[in-house]
């Protein structure tokens, strides 16, 4: 059994490199294990000393050497909508293999605006108020780089997703993390007051949120509006999962709330909604002088987004209402049948309001933490989660939990639920 104990408390996000990250007793290939994160070699800039590559991909890795059905990584195992690998291939042979216009093909401009007033009630100027970027990864990366001074706080709920801290670290922002509590993933509205200081700069939201499956309510969203309005703080909202909401809830974008529109930059893409986590075409929606300062970061950072993908994600964004209505029943499907097949296999979870991820308790099985429970998944049962300690800022917070990702189809579902049934034999 791969149980081990913590050596040291590590102290925070950048301390992930204080944790022994693998099973003791279960002996893995030389290619999986994680050493200490720092590079030794004074070369290196100390930035990138700061952070590890991404848990969620090495996990990936893993997967692979040992034939795992692979939870880890948000992606689907099945094809974007036929519409747009068509689109996409006439845009190939249609004249659009040159750059776009940096911060975005103005025919995806109009489409995201035109769908912006539809779906979010956001009021867009394709001319001022879009950049597009390779993927919403970029628009993050770019939008932070846009607003951060060395120093600044950066308000993110916790547990987040993983990239939120090196985007942090890169572009010189000091986290202030407020908790969404297991197992509901409340946010208590005392901590989350106490985070703001007059050095927060920027409060980063994800809604749908991926790892909780929290979609935030109305009066959540005005409790952070009001506190943005106060501390004369920008919002950037991930808000990715938009269409993967279950239960008839709705997704609401912060950037609707009071004057909110004023100070919000709305980030989003064709990964998961459309189920092209390949294409990297991503965006954000910001008033005039930040989308200004993002599409100068953007124009250095990739100059644009693949053209032809551009002119395909058009195609995307004319998609019937009746493809979004059965993105979420679909998903919903899959999350009731998964989520049951987590708690017949003894582990302790929520079906998740939104997104396709479910953080897990393993408090059952006698493992010491979240790396000896996760190498023991992907190494004897062949299935691979995330580490619950990735999404923390004090990885020990995280080390009860394991992610599992249900965009899959039913039967790589079906098959990851067998293999986890095996855990009954877990003493
Ligand atoms: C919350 C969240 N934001 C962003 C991304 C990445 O999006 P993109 O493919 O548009 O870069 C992911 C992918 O898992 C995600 O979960």
């Amino acid at each position: 059994m791969g149980m081990r104990a913590l050596k040291r408390r590590p102290t925070g996000f950048f301390a992930r490199a204080d944790l022994p990250t693998r099973g003791a007793s279960i002996p893995t290939p030389s290619s999986a294990v994680r050493e200490d994160i720092a590079i030794r070699d004074r070369r290196v800039a100390d930035r990138v000393q700061k952070f590890p590559e991404s848990v969620i991909r090495e996990m990936t890795r893993i997967a692979a050497l040992h034939g795992a059905v692979n939870l880890a990584q948000g992606y689907p195992d099945f094809e974007p909508p036929q519409e747009l690998t068509e689109a996409a291939k006439r845009a190939l042979d249609g004249g659009y293999n040159q750059y776009s216009i940096t911060w975005g093909a103005r025919e995806l401009r109009d489409a995201i605006a035109r769908r912006a007033k539809a779906f979010n009630g956001i009021d867009a100027d394709p001319e001022s108020n879009l950049v597009v970027t390779c993927g919403s990864t970029e628009a993050m990366m770019a939008a932070m780089l846009s607003l951060i001074n060395e120093g600044d706080e950066a308000v993110i709920f916790e547990p987040f997703y993983e990239n939120y801290g090196p985007d942090a670290i890169v572009s010189g922002a000091r986290p202030r993390y407020v908790r969404m509590a297991w197992p509901d993933w409340t946010v208590d509205e005392e901590s989350l007051k106490a985070a703001f200081t007059d050095r927060t700069k920027v409060l980063i939201l994800n809604t749908p949120n991926n790892p909780t499956g929290k979609v935030f309510a109305r009066d959540e969203l005005r409790t952070i509006a009001d506190l943005c309005t106060d501390h004369d703080v920008v919002a950037v909202t991930d808000e990715i999962y938009e269409h993967i909401v279950f239960d008839g809830a709705r997704h609401v974008s912060l950037a609707t709330i009071g004057d909110m529109a004023d100070r919000t930059i709305t980030i989003n893409g064709l990964s998961k909604t459309y189920s092209a986590t390949g294409w990297r075409v991503g965006w954000a929606i910001a008033p005039k002088t930040l989308a200004n300062a993002m599409r100068r970061t953007h124009d250095f950072l990739t100059v644009g987004a693949p053209h032809p993908l551009q002119i395909a994600a058009v195609a995307a964004l004319s998609l019937p209402e009746s493809y979004y209505a059965e993105l979420a029943r679909s998903y919903q499907a899959k999350r009731d049948v998964f989520v049951r097949g987590l708690r017949d296999a003894g582990l302790d979870c929520r079906p998740p309001g939104g997104a396709y991820y479910v953080m897990a308790e393993f408090d059952r099985f006698p493992f010491d933490d979240d790396w000896a429970f996760a190498m023991y998944l992907v190494e004897r049962l062949r299935v691979a989660v995330v580490p619950g300690s990735s999404f923390y800022g004090d990885p020990v917070e995280g080390r009860r939990y394991v992610r599992f990702m249900f965009s899959k189809r039913d039967e790589t579902l079906r098959e990851a639920i067998s293999r986890l049934a095996d855990l009954r034999d877990v003493p």
